[in-house]
């Protein structure tokens, strides 16, 4: 019995079993599993070390298109690759929100400053909505659309740690205005009016 449960519990294990860590080649492409490994023989400790968010408000260094927003996942933090976790900071100022989107994956949102607001919306179209404080944290489900906001009168620092190393960001309003889906379809699909349309698709940079 208890060779059958060591074989399932051998046989479900992933490939972190057979290596230790698997650093990225950026240069290669990326897959399902993440990237293939850098040359174990040329990592070094800097591997495991991002010293990107020292840096206040360094949006350009992040993979989310939010200016306020720094993600630090495989492409910033190739030692993150297979890890199965991730990071971002929000700088939010007064009023400021991070527009309604989803991840692939669940996030825990912490507040280090200031009075988050933070919603999810889940399948069943219920809204869960609290007013977060400092020290606070919340819970994203996966794939649910949600958002935090700044409510308080002060800026805002929140850290979010992802359950994955590439947990995707699509934002609702990016996904149907600012692609290139045709207007008659959005406006079939959101029963908005073409002027409306044309003025979202302006808005988010969306053609036809
Ligand atoms: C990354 O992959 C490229 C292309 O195969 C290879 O030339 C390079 O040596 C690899 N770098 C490391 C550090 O393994
Ligand atoms: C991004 O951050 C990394 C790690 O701190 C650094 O090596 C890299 O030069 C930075 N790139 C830019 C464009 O700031
Ligand atoms: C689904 O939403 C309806 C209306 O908002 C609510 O009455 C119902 O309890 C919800 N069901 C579940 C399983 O959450």
């Amino acid at each position: 019995m208890f060779l059958l449960v060591f074989f399932i519990l051998i046989s479900h294990s992933s490939a972190n079993s057979v290596f230790d860590f698997c650093v990225a080649n950026l240069s290669l492409p990326n897959g399902p599993e993440g990237y293939a490994c850098k040359d174990p023989k040329r990592v070094t400790a800097d591997d495991f070390v991002y010293s990107g968010l020292a840096i206040p408000n360094n949006a350009k260094n992040s993979s989310s298109s939010i200016p306020f927003l720094q993600t630090v996942e495989t492409t910033q933090f190739p030692g993150l690759n297979g890890m199965g976790i991730s990071i971002a900071r929000g700088q939010l100022k007064v009023g400021e929100i991070v527009p309604i989107h989803i991840h692939r994956v669940c996030e825990v949102l912490y507040v280090i400053e200031g009075t988050i607001g933070a919603a999810f919306i889940d399948t069943n179209n219920t809204a869960y909505y609290k007013t977060l404080n400092k020290g606070e944290m919340i819970v994203f489900p996966p794939a649910l659309m949600h958002f935090p906001f700044n409510v308080g009168s002060i800026p805002a620092l929140t850290y979010s740690t992802f359950a994955s190393e590439n947990p995707g960001r699509q934002f609702v309003n990016n996904a149907l205005f600012g692609g290139k889906l045709p207007s008659d379809l959005v406006e079939k699909i959101t029963l908005l009016d073409h002027a409306q349309v044309q003025k979202l698709k302006k808005i988010f940079g969306g053609t036809n």
